[in-house]
């Protein structure tokens, strides 16, 4: 156990794949890579979503000419169902090795940056995005909506190599 788990976690983990969940999902020939590739399609739903928001905030994207509350509206339930999709089918494949991926240092930094892109949008949200009425029709959004943009685009980015990362790297 690496030193930097805490120990309760690594019993948690060992515990999980002793259920006959983690049987289940590790055993089946089929059910691991069909929820992996569900954990793809989330990705697509949930980055796609959140990059055209984004990109409207400089004004560039396929949805530039919209209002900016009328983009987040539309993104809306899309970031909600990749959200859940990817939450869903991640604990579904962490169940199924979760002493080795709790062990993986890349697992924990795909975690917190997951965490990170949630902080982002509620601050976002609660702060510049409170205003909307303000810069709805601006063509470039002002310079805090811009830098949630930028981070955003940034820490998805990172997700994904993170998430790719570790799956290189179970051993
Ligand atoms: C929220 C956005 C998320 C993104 C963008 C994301 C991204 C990724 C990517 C790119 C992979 C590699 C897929 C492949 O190699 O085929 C992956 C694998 C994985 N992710 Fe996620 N993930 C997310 C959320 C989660 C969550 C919440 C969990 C767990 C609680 C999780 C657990 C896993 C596991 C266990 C694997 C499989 C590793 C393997 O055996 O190959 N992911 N993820």
């Amino acid at each position: 156990m690496p030193e930097w788990l805490p120990g309760w976690m690594f019993h948690f983990a060992q515990w999980l794949d002793q259920t006959s969940f983690g049987h289940v999902m590790r055993e089946s020939l089929y059910l691991f890579p069909v929820v992996e590739t569900l954990h793809v399609f989330g990705i697509v739903s949930l980055v796609t979503a959140a990059f055209l928001l984004d990109l409207r905030l400089f004004g560039v994207g396929p949805m530039r000419g919209m209002p900016v509350d009328r983009v987040a509206r539309w993104i809306l339930p899309w970031v909600v169902a990749g959200f859940t999709v990817q939450l869903v089918t991640g604990i579904l494949m962490f169940s199924a090795e979760a002493t080795r991926s709790a062990v993986n240092s890349f697992f924990w930094y795909k975690m917190f940056m997951i965490l990170g892109v949630g902080i982002n949008a509620l601050i976002f949200h609660f702060t510049v995005y409170k205003q909307v009425g303000k810069w709805n029709n601006a063509r470039m959004a002002p310079i805090g909506a811009r830098i949630y943009g930028v981070l955003s685009i940034v820490m998805w980015l990172g997700i994904i190599t993170l998430g790719r990362w570790f799956s290189f790297h179970l051993t």
